[in-house]
C-alpha cells in the first residue's frame, strides 16, 4: 500500500492528523504530489515533515513560485509567497536549517513515473501549472489531450478537488464512489485531493490510499481552529486563508 499525499499548504496541524492516519494503517510508503508550503503558517515545519516521510515529493507551483519563478498569483498567493520566503530566510536564527529546506526544494522533480503511475502537481500535460477541473469533462479537446500524454494512472493534485476522471470524460467525487474505485487498467486520472486547503466544501484533510487494484480516499478531521488561529497571528497572511479552511473552500 502507498499514501499519496499533496497540497499540504503549510499547514502543519492537517499533516501531522493525516500522517497519523497513515501510520495507523501500517504505511510506509508516501508519494508528495507537491505544494507543501504556500497559505499558512508553518513552511519550515511542514517541508521538515516531508522531507521526514516522503519517500517521493514532486514540485509544485508553490515551491515554484518561492524559489523565484514568475506565477500569475492572485494577491492573496502573492502575499502568501512574500511571506514564505522570509520564513525560509537564509540569514539570522533558522538560517542553518532553511539552507537544508533550501536544498530540498531545489532537488525536487516535476515528475516521476512508477509502473502504470505518473505522478505530477498539476497535469501529464503540463505538470506543474496545469489544472484538470471537474469541469473540463465538457472540454473534450483539452482531456482527450491530456489522456493522451500517459498510458495507465495518472495522479494529480492543484485543484484541492479529489475526484476520478475517466477517460469517457466523467468526474467522479468521492461521495459518489464510496471513497473507493477500482483500477481496472482503463485510463484514469486521480486528484487526491489537499491535505492543508481542502477546496470540495468538506473541511477535513484528504488524501488517497493506493492498494493493489483500488484507489480509496480518506479524509481526517484535524484542529483546524488552531491553525486559524496561527494564520491569524502571523499579522501578514490574509485573513481569508483562515476562513477558508473553516468552510473547506
Ligand atoms: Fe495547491
Amino acid at each position: 500500500m502507498q499514501a499519496v499525499i499533496s497540497d499540504v499548504h503549510s499547514n502543519i496541524e492537517a499533516f501531522r492528523a493525516v500522517y497519523e492516519d497513515i501510520r495507523s494503517l501500517g504505511i510506509k510508503d508516501i508519494v508528495c504530489l507537491g505544494d507543501m508550503i504556500g497559505y499558512g503558517p508553518n513552511p519550515r515545519e511542514s517541508i521538515a515533515l516531508t522531507m521526514k516521510t516522503c519517500r517521493r515529493t514532486i514540485l509544485g507551483n508553490h515551491e515554484m513560485a518561492v524559489m523565484g519563478e514568475q506565477e500569475d498569483f492572485n494577491e492573496r498567493a502573492k502575499v502568501a509567497v512574500a511571506w514564505t520566503r522570509e520564513q525560509l530566510a537564509l540569514r539570522g536564527k533558522g538560517a542553518k536549517i532553511n539552507r537544508k529546506l533550501w536544498d530540498f526544494l531545489g532537488r525536487m522533480k516535476k515528475i516521476l513515473v512508477e509502473g502504470p503511475f505518473v505522478y505530477v502537481h498539476g497535469s501529464p500535460r503540463d505538470y506543474t501549472r496545469e489544472y484538470i477541473f471537474p469541469r473540463d469533462i465538457y472540454n473534450e479537446a483539452k482531456l482527450d489531450d491530456i489522456f493522451n500524454r500517459f498510458d495507465t494512472y495518472s495522479l494529480v493534485g492543484h485543484t484541492h478537488i479529489p475526484g476520478v476522471i475517466t477517460e469517457d470524460h466523467n468526474f467522479l467525487r468521492p461521495e459518489d464512489i464510496d471513497s473507493a474505485y477500482k483500477l481496472t487498467g482503463k485510463k484514469t486520472i486521480i486528484n487526491v485531493g489537499s491535505v492543508g486547503q481542502p477546496r470540495d466544501g468538506d473541511n477535513r484533510a484528504c488524501y488517497v490510499v493506493l492498494h493493489d487494484d483500488a484507489v480509496e480516499y480518506r479524509r481526517v478531521a484535524y484542529d483546524y481552529e488552531r491553525t486559524v488561529e496561527k494564520i491569524k497571528q502571523t499579522g501578514a497572511l490574509p485573513e481569508f486563508l483562515a476562513r477558508r479552511l473553516v468552510e473547506g473552500r
